[in-house]
Order: C-alpha cells, then structure tokens, then sequence
C-alpha cells in the first residue's frame, strides 16, 4: 500500500508514555493502534487526546442501505443510465445501490450535503470522483479531491464529507476487504516500480492533523449487523500526529499513464487497484494502436471468469457509438455473453490516431446482482444494440 508516511507531532519512540503539551503531567496522550489482518499487515499509529474509546451513547439506526435485489431474469447486457438518478442526500446515506455481490457494492451518489461522521467497519471504500468538489475531513487530516480522483477509505477509518455547497457525482465501491494497488506494480518491498502506470508522486494523503476538539460528537459506524449511531465523548478527530502505511489517500485518473501497443492492449495494462475478487480499471486518453492494420477498438471478447462494469466519464466512447452509452452511463457485460464494439465503429475508428475516452472499469470475478433501482434505469434497448433489431 501507499508508502510510510508521518504527520504532525509523533514521538521518537512506540507505545511510551507521551505526556500532553499543556497538561500537569499527568495526562497523557492515547495511542490507537489501527491494523489489517489481526496486526500481521498494514498499520498505522494513531495518537488521540481524548480515548477514542469514550463513547457516551449508542442505538441501532434503521439502514437505508438495504438493497433489494431483483430476481434472476435472462441473461443481458445492461446498461444504467445514472443521470436517471434523482440524487440528493450526502456521500454516506445518500447513496443508490445499483449492483453488487458478497465483495462489493457498487453505488452512485449525487449528493448535496455533508455527512455525518461515519466508519465503515466492513471494509474499504473506494470513490471515483466524477464531478464536484469535497474535503474528506479524516481521524488522519484533511484531503482536498475533485474530479477524477480515486479516493481510499481504509476499512474503519473515521471521516466525513465535507461539500461546502459543492454537488458531488461519484461512483463509490464498498468492499468486503482491502484494495490495494496491483501486486505486480510492487517491489518485494513495496515501492511502487519504474514501469507502473502511477508513482508515490502522484498518491495524495494528509499533510497534517485537524487537530479539532469537541464533545458529544456522532459517529455512524457501519458493521457487519448494519448501522449504528455512536456518540463519542470527545471529537475523534483530536489527533496530534500518527505515522504508518494505513492511511487515506487520492489517486487521480489524470495522473495514470497508459500503455500503448501496435496492436489492441489488454485491460490488465489499465489496472489500478486489486480488490476483493475484483480489479479496478482506469481508461484514459491515449495514442490508438498504431500497427497501420491494427483494429483501434477492442474486438468482440468473451471475458469468462468476470462481469465487466463500466463507468463511462467523459469523452468519446468509440466502440459503443450508437448504443445510447454517454457520459454518466454504466454497462454490465456479463460472462456468457460475447461483447465486442457495436456496429460500424470499428470502420470509424480506422482513420482516428487517439482516443480521449475517460472510463473506470470493474471487473468482478463472483456475478453481481442488479438492484431494482439499477433495474427502474436500465435502457431496455441496449440488449439489442448490436443486431439493431428484436424478435
Ligand atoms: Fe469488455
């Protein structure tokens, strides 16, 4: 994962007695300790002036995250249309669950407000920033994002959104796990090698703690039983410094660097994070193939062992031309069904030198569900798009 860092005020030794600036002494600062895999993996050290522990109150909240499935149906291609999507709410609560499995949910937000304070105890989120701006306010420190960022919540991280009248479309990705970046970008010590699409340049996390005080403060925490309203007695975002490998972070789409070939590239050269069975792809603007003989969209394929999701960003979707898919639009293409470019683009393509398409593709290796919201904005037409008729 992203590289050690340290910030803020930690001390020159671990798990010492630390006593607070200001205090008679007697107090102490409170370590926490947080850490993936039972301690064996990534961590980092996180050093509180209140214990993160005090809670003063706790209730069960009803979740408005529960998803209803839709029955099985035929086999199809889908494609989502979010703009669709009424949105509002906040990037916690307000989100649209669309397709998922035991490894992921995969949601759209388009949200208007800030959030609570929330913890997702399950597993890490992923954003993909489509539009708008935010502050994800962090027990780590602040991180500014925009459109195009990428951005990681490690599983049980203690944050909030912060819009400031901002609207924020994004593309989320709750995982039942960790995301990682590909472990073959990775030296066997973890530096991220000459030859990977993205370097620790480009990787954005907290450059200080926030350093805020405050009491009866309430935390939304997500668990395997759902959600729960906790109020803390004190801010959790009281830290004075922390140092580790685990940690929030912001990757922008702009600033991974395609792989070009003479001819068509495999999706594998596009991917940007490893997730619990699933892969996450970044398609960006690039050279098309350049073998003079070379066909510049990908050709039809049959992809086994995954459902292929697409996010479709911005820019000009060549293979799918003539399918109703545009910006904000999301396609399932599920194994068993034999995808490829619709028809004419590939002749289209023959003259064009680049591509400036900007699209985040999922690869699940277990089938996602379609919920019957994702069900109520499917193009009925699209399953059909390649014949250009229907029985
Ligand atoms: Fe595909």
């Amino acid at each position: 994962m992203p590289h050690y860092r340290k910030v803020g005020e930690v001390p020159r030794k671990r798990h010492l007695r630390v006593p607070q600036h200001g205090g008679d002494g007697e107090r102490f600062l409170f370590e926490e300790l947080m850490g993936e895999e039972g301690f064996s993996s990534d961590s980092a050290l996180l050093y509180h002036r209140h214990s993160p522990s005090a809670i003063v109150a706790a209730e069960r909240l009803a979740d408005p995250a529960a998803v209803e499935w839709t029955a099985d149906g035929a086999l199809l291609p889908r494609h989502l249309r979010t703009t669709k999507l009424p949105g509002g709410g906040d990037p916690v609560l307000g989100r649209a669950r669309l397709l998922g499995n035991a490894d992921v949910v995969i949601s759209w937000v388009a949200a208007e407000r800030d959030s609570a304070v929330y913890r997702n105890a399950t597993g890490d989120e992923l954003f993909y920033v489509h539009d708008g701006e935010a502050t994800v306010e962090t027990s780590f420190g602040a991180l500014g994002v925009g459109p195009g960022d990428y951005v990681v919540l490690p599983a049980a991280c203690t944050h909030r959104w912060r819009l400031d009248g901002h609207r924020l479309q994004a593309l989320v990705l709750e995982m039942a796990g960790h995301v990682r970046f590909p472990t073959r970008y990775l030296s066997e010590t973890g530096q991220l090698k000459e030859g990977a699409p993205f370097s620790e340049r480009d990787v954005r996390a907290p450059e200080e703690p926030l350093h805020v005080e405050g009491t009866d403060v309430e935390v939304l925490v997500r668990s395997a039983d759902g959600l729960t309203r906790h109020v803390h007695a004190q801010h959790p975002f009281d830290v004075t410094g922390w140092d580790g490998c685990l940690y929030p972070y912001a990757l922008s789409i702009h600033d991974f660097e395609p792989v070009v070939g003479a001819v068509h590239q495999p999706p594998p050269v596009h991917q940007t994070f490893a997730g619990p069975s699933l892969v996450v792809c970044s398609f960006v603007p690039r050279p098309f193939d350049f073998h003079p003989d070379a066909i510049k969209v990908p050709y039809h394929h049959a992809n086994v062992d995954s459902d292929e999701v697409i996010f479709y960003a911005h820019g000009d979707f060549m293979s799918r031309a003539g399918s109703g898919i545009g910006a904000g639009s999301i396609s399932l293409h599920p194994p068993g069904f034999v995808h490829g470019p619709q028809p004419g683009s590939m002749e289209r393509a023959i003259d064009a030198d680049r591509t400036e398409e900007l699209a985040v593709m999922v690869d699940t290796f277990h089938r996602l569900r379609l919920s019957t919201l994702a069900a109520e904005i499917a193009d009925d037409d699209y399953p059909w798009t390649w014949a250009g008729r229907r029985l």
